[in-house]
C-alpha cells in the first residue's frame, strides 16, 4: 500500500474518509456542509460513531465513508488503528483502491496529532495484510486499497517531522507483516537455511551485519541444544547471529532471542495429530527478531542490536534426540531430556549463555514456548517471567497502546526445585500439567549469566489468531515485534 501526504487543496480523489468521535456534530477533519450532511444522514440510519460503526455517505460522484472513534474519554491508538482498518475494508467493498484519509487540526483531538496519524498508518497497513501466496483469488474478490492519501486540513501540519514520523509507521508496520509473512509460510518451505538466507539478506552494510553459524561452527561453539535438537531432521539446524551498530556513540547494547523451530512435531514424543498444523508458527520468536532487524535497517537508533534466531526443525528421524538423553548446553551445563516435545528452551538456553557474553544492558528471549501459558493466559495474552521488574512493566504498558497484551507470571523459586535430575545438572522439565510456564522460565534463568537484566517473552497464544482480530487477518499476528520495536524506540 502506498502511503501518501496531502492537503485539503492539493487532494483530488473522489473516496473521503474520516473518523469521529461519539457525540461530536461533525467527522474529524470535514467541516461545514460535509460534516452536517455527514450527521444527518448518520442520524437516520442510527450512526452514533461508536466503535465499530461505520457510514457511507454519498454526493454525486463523491463519497464519504465515516468510522466511529467511540467517546472522547476512551481515546486510544488502539480504536484509531481499528477505524482505519474498518474504512478500508468499506472502501474494498464499494470497489475504492484509493481513499483520502481527512488529518484533523492538532486541537480537534486530545493527544499528539502526530501519534494519531502513525496509528491510521499502522492500522491501515497492519489490517490490509493478507496471506495470499499460495492461493488463487476467486473472481469477485475486491482488490485491496492501494493508495491511502493522509490529507491534511491544516496544511501547517503536514511537516517534515510529520512525515518522518509516517515513515517510522510505514517501516514498523512493514516490518510486522515481514514476520507475519515467515510465520504463515508452509512449514517445509521454511527449513532453517531458507530462514538463514532470509536473515542473511537483511544486512546493510555499515550497520546490520550478519553471521550464520552452520553445523560445524555450532559443534565448534558448544551449542548441543541447537545441535541435538535439529538431529532429527534432513534440515540442518542453524543460528542466525545478526549485530545493529548505530552511526554514533552505542548507548547500551540488548539481546534479543528468537524461538525458531520451524515445524514442531513434537520429535520422538510426537504431539498428537489433531492442530498439529498450527506447529509452523514455532518459529514465530525467530520471526519477530528478523522482522525487528527488517525495521532496524530502515531506522536510527542510538543502541547496539544483537538478535539472534536459533533454527532447527524438531522431527522424529533416524538422528533424533531421545527421552532420557543428556544435552550439554552452550554454558556446559547438562540437561536432562524427559520429552523431546519440550525442544524449545535447549535453543534458547544456548543463545542465552551465549548472549551473555556479550555483557548486554538487557537480554530479551521471545519463544512460543508452552501450551501451558495459553491455558494460564489465553490467547491474546503473552506470559512475561524475568529478573528485570522495570522492564518487564514497561513492556506491559507500552503493549497497551499497542494493542499487544502481557502479563507477568512469577519465577517462584521454590520450583526450582521440580528441576532437580540425578543424572545431569538440571532436568529440563517439572511435573505434567504443574506451572508448565514458570518451570520452563526457571529453566532458561539456568543460562542468563550473573547480574544481566532479562525477560523472557512466552508467546505460546498470541502470535497467531484463529479468528480476525480488530485490525489483523486470521494467521500470524506478529505479536510481540511492535512492542519491541516501541521498547528499544524508548531506550
Ligand atoms: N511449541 C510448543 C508450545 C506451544 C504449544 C506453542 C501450543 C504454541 C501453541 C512447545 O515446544 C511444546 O511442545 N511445549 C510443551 C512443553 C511440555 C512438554 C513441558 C507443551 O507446552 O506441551
Ligand atoms: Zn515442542
Ligand atoms: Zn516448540
Amino acid at each position: 500500500m502506498r502511503i501518501e501526504l496531502a492537503t485539503t487543496k492539493s487532494w483530488t480523489g473522489k473516496v473521503w474518509a474520516a473518523l469521529m468521535f461519539e457525540g461530536d456534530s461533525v467527522p474529524l477533519g470535514i467541516s461545514g456542509n460535509d460534516g452536517r450532511a455527514a450527521t444527518q444522514t448518520g442520524a437516520a440510519e442510527r450512526f452514533t460513531a461508536r466503535p465499530k460503526q461505520t457510514i457511507l455517505l454519498r454526493r454525486n460522484d463523491e463519497r464519504l465513508i465515516v468510522a466511529g472513534l467511540g467517546k472522547r474519554n476512551e481515546y486510544s491508538l488502539e480504536r484509531v488503528r481499528a477505524a482505519t482498518a474498518r474504512i478500508l475494508k468499506r472502501c474494498e467493498e464499494i470497489g475504492a483502491t484509493a481513499v483520502g484519509l481527512a488529518i484533523p487540526e492538532p486541537s480537534d483531538i486530545k493527544e499528539s496529532l502526530t501519534e494519531f496519524v502513525a496509528a491510521t498508518v499502522e492500522g491501515a497497513i497492519l489490517s490490509s495484510y493478507r496471506f495470499n501466496k499460495w492461493r488463487t483469488p476467486k473472481p469477485d474478490e475486491p482488490p485491496p486499497v492501494a493508495n491511502l492519501t493522509l490529507v491534511f486540513v491544516n496544511p501547517k501540519t503536514k511537516s517534515a517531522a510529520m512525515a518522518k514520523r509516517v515513515n517510522e509507521a510505514v517501516a514498523k508496520a512493514t516490518a510486522v507483516n515481514f514476520t507475519r509473512d515467515l510465520v504463515n509460510e508452509p512449514p517445509s518451505l521454511k527449513p532453517p537455511e531458507k530462514l538463514a538466507e532470509i536473515g542473511a539478506r537483511l544486512a546493510v552494510r555499515g550497520r546490520i551485519t550478519v553471521k550464520v553459524h552452520h553445523r560445524a561452527s555450532l559443534e565448534k561453539l558448544g551449542m548441543g541444544g541447537i545441535l541435538r535438537v535439529g538431529a532429527g531432521s534432513h534440515q540442518p539446524p542453524c543460528l542466525v547471529h545478526l549485530t545493529y551498530t548505530p552511526k554514533g556513540r552505542s548507548k547500551k547494547t540488548v539481546v534479543v532471542i528468537g524461538k525458531g523451530i520451524t515445524f514442531d512435531s513434537g520429535g520422538l514424543s510426537l504431539k498428537p495429530g489433531s492442530g498439529m498444523e498450527y506447529m509452523k508458527d514455532d518459529m514465530a520468536g525467530a520471526a519477530a527478531v528478523l522482522g525487528l532487524f527488517n525495521w532496524l535497517a530502515k531506522v536510527d537508533l542510538p543502541i547496539t542490536v544483537h538478535g539472534f534466531a536459533p533454527l532447527a526443525e524438531n522431527l522424529p528421524g533416524g538422528g533424533a534426540q531421545k527421552p532420557g538423553d543428556i544435552i550439554r548446553q552452550y554454558n556446559g551445563k547438562t540437561a536432562e531430556v524427559i520429552t523431546t516435545d519440550a525442544e524449545g528452551r535447549h535453543l534458547l538456553a544456548d543463545c542465552l549463555a551465549y548472549g551473555s557474553t556479550l555483557k548486554p544492558d538487557l537480554m530479551i528471549d521471545i519463544a512460543t514456548l508452552t501450551g501451558a501459558c495459553v491455558v494460564a493466559l489465553g490467547d491474546e495474552v503473552s506470559g512475561l517471567l524475568g529478573n528485570d521488574p522495570a522492564t518487564i512493566a514497561k513492556l506491559i504498558e507500552l503493549g497497551k497502546t499497542q494493542g499487544e497484551y502481557f502479563w507477568e507470571l512469577p519465577l517462584f523459586e521454590r520450583y526450582k526445585q521440580h528441576l532437580k535430575s540425578k543424572v545431569a545438572d538440571l532436568k529440563h522439565t517439572g511435573k505434567p500439567g504443574v506451572a508448565g510456564t514458570i518451570i520452563a522460565g526457571l529453566f532458561l534463568q539456568e543460562f542468563v549469566g550473573e547480574g544481566i537484566p532479562w525477560v523472557h517473552i512466552d508467546i505460546a497464544g498470541p502470535s497467531f489468531t484463529k479468528e480476525d482480530w480488530d485490525y489483523l487477518a486470521t494467521g500470524a499476528t506478529g505479536v510481540p515485534l511492535r512492542t519491541i520495536i516501541e521498547l528499544l524506540r524508548s531506550l
